[in-house]
C-alpha cells in the first residue's frame, strides 16, 4: 500500500484503476481490504481509492477521539493530496456510510454520488453510546482480542459463518491486529456522532442503499426508511448476506455497483 500525508499524519491507502474516481470507506474496526471484490470488480471502468482511516490498517493512529468529521476531512484531504479535483463516487459501510454523511455535510461540491451501504442514520441512545465508551476502555486496557473473537460473529450472517468460516477467520485477523488507541478513538467518535435524519431529505446526488437481508446491526427496515428519505434514491437489498455485504455477496453487490455507475 501506498501513504500519503494527510492534516500531518500518514494515512495508507489502495489507488487502482483509472476512470472516474469512486472512494470506498470501510466499517469499523476494520480496514481497506473489506472491499478487496469491488476493487477487483471496478479498477476496469473506474480509479477505485480504498483509504484505511486513521487509526485503522497501516494508517497512522491519533489517540483520544476521533469524529466522523475528522474521517470526512481526511478523507478530502487524501484526495487533495491525491490531485483528485473531480467529484468523486463515495461508498462507505456502516461507520464508512458515517463518515459518507459527514462528507455530504462538510465536502457537497467534491461529490458526484453516494452509496450508503448497510449503515444508520440516527445517532446513538445513550445506552449505546455507553457501550461505546465501554468498548474503548475495554480495548484499551486488554487489546482488541476479545473483540476480534466476539465481533464477526455480529457482522456476518449465520450461513456465512457456516458455509464461509474463512471470511469470519479474516476478520478476526484484521481486529486482532489493529491498534488498540486506533479502535477505542473510532468507538468514542461514534458515540458522539450526530442524528442525519433530517438531513436525508436534503441528499441531493444520486444515492444508492445498499443492504444485505440478514443485517443486525443495520436492519432492512431502517435502511428502506433512509432510502425512502433520500429523493430518487434507489434500494438493493442483498441475498445471503449480513452487515458485510459487499464481502459476503461480491456478485450482487458488484451488480448493483455497476449498475448504478452506469447510470450516472
Ligand atoms: C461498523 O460496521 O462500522 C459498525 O458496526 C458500526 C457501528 O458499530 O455502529
Amino acid at each position: 500500500m501506498r501513504t500519503l500525508a494527510v492534516h500531518g499524519i500518514r494515512l495508507a491507502y489502495v489507488d487502482e484503476g483509472s476512470g472516474p474516481p469512486v472512494v470506498l470507506v470501510h466499517g469499523f474496526p476494520l480496514d481497506h481490504a473489506m472491499w478487496d471484490a469491488q476493487v477487483e470488480a471496478l479498477k476496469d471502468r473506474c480509479r477505485v481509492i480504498v483509504p484505511d482511516l486513521r487509526g485503522f490498517g497501516r494508517s497512522d493512529v491519533t489517540e483520544g477521539t476521533v469524529t466522523m468529521e475528522q474521517f470526512a476531512d481526511d478523507v478530502a484531504g487524501l484526495l487533495d493530496a491525491l490531485g483528485v479535483g473531480e467529484p468523486v463516487v463515495l461508498a462507505g459501510l456502516s461507520m464508512g456510510g458515517y463518515v459518507a454523511f459527514q462528507f455530504f455535510r462538510r465536502h457537497r461540491g467534491r461529490l458526484r454520488a453516494l452509496v450508503l451501504c448497510d449503515t444508520r442514520a440516527g445517532a446513538d441512545t445513550p445506552q449505546a453510546a455507553a457501550v461505546r465508551r465501554e468498548t474503548a476502555e475495554n480495548v484499551l486496557r486488554e487489546g482488541p482480542d476479545s473483540l476480534a473473537e466476539n465481533m464477526p460473529d455480529k457482522l456476518l450472517a449465520a450461513a456465512t459463518l457456516r458455509d464461509r468460516p474463512e471470511l469470519g477467520e479474516s476478520l478476526r485477523r484484521v481486529i486482532a491486529n489493529s491498534d488498540p488507541r486506533g479502535i477505542a478513538a473510532a468507538s468514542l467518535g461514534m458515540a458522539e456522532r450526530p442524528d442525519v435524519t433530517a438531513m436525508l431529505p436534503e441528499i441531493d446526488c444520486p444515492t444508492l442503499v445498499v443492504v444485505g437481508r440478514e443485517d443486525a446491526i443495520s436492519p432492512p427496515d431502517e435502511m428502506r426508511r433512509i432510502a425512502a428519505a433520500i429523493p430518487g434514491a434507489r434500494l438493493v437489498e442483498v441475498p445471503d448476506a449480513g452487515h458485510m455485504s459487499p464481502m459476503e455477496n461480491p456478485a450482487a453487490v458488484n451488480a448493483a455497483l455497476r449498475e448504478f455507475l452506469a447510470s450516472l
